[in-house]
């Protein structure tokens, strides 16, 4: 460009701006990422490619966080972040089974303790473990009171209101409080009983003394095996990917 038309282009730039119009697309190979966001569409970015300007979408699902941002590509699950804040998303979603778009998080069909996570249109099923149901709104598993339509947890199915032995555990135990489970611990020197579902002073047919089990085991295996509907379920909770928000249980008492 000439110094002519290089002053024309201010020119409209400053009189474009003046009246309010929208501003000029920022050019990624004047920046030192080399990376721009769209200024109109939140899931698209500017790359600057051998000295030029070159236009791309994100992953099927996700929005433009940055360079070396977000989970994959510079790309991030849109809710994490205000990235589309007056922008709009110019793909639509591309379905896959358990997907509303190729990569997100998504509530299960069936199953309030259990949830999706989707990566370029491959389902995971993930699980809430310790009393907790996923919480669509927040992404992550947190608990039943926060749950809208899924305000009891399955574990309390029998009785809203009775106790429900944790796995083998000998001390602690699921306690539900009209549908919620909490997780309580029997007092020092008793052991839960499974037949009167109260704590007892020992022995019981289970329990001799009073055993102390890693608490994370006993909350998994407890979970798996009290849930009827976590039935085959593996032994470890799945891992999450990576941007994935997992709320951890409350400190137990
Ligand atoms: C996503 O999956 C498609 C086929 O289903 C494959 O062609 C593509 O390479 C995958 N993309 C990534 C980033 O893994």
């Amino acid at each position: 460009m000439g110094s002519h038309q290089i002053l024309v282009f201010f020119l409209f730039l400053f009189v474009a701006q003046g009246f309010g119009q929208k501003q000029q697309q920022e050019d990624p190979c004047q920046t030192k990422a080399r990376v721009v966001s769209d200024i109109e569409y939140c899931d698209r970015y500017w790359e600057c490619v051998n000295g030029n300007p070159e236009l791309f979408d994100c992953p099927n699902g996700l929005v433009f966080a940055g360079k070396h941002r977000g989970v994959t590509e510079g790309c991030d699950y849109p809710w994490r972040a205000n990235y589309c804040d007056g922008k709009r998303q110019a793909n639509p979603p591309i379905r896959a089974e358990h997907c509303d778009w190729l990569y997100g998080i998504f509530g299960h069909e069936t199953s309030c303790t259990r949830y999706w996570t989707c990566w370029n249109g491959t389902a995971t099923e993930q699980l809430c473990i310790g009393g907790l149901l996923y919480n669509e709104r927040a992404r992550s598993c947190d608990w039943p009171e926060n749950v809208d339509g899924c305000q009891k947890h399955p574990l309390c199915n029998d009785d809203p209101n009775g106790n429900v032995p944790l796995g083998k555990s000998c001390n602690r135990y699921w306690q539900c409080q009209g549908g919620y489970p909490r997780l309580q611990r029997c007092p020092a020197m008793l052991v839960f009983d499974r037949r009167s579902l109260r704590c007892v002073v020992p022995p019981t047919e289970d329990c001799d003394v009073p055993t102390t089990i890693a608490p994370d085991r006993e909350l998994i295996e407890g979970g798996n095996e009290q849930d009827p509907e976590e039935e085959n379920l593996p032994p470890n909770v799945p891992q999450l990917p990576p941007g994935a928000v997992a709320l951890r249980p409350r400190p137990r008492n």
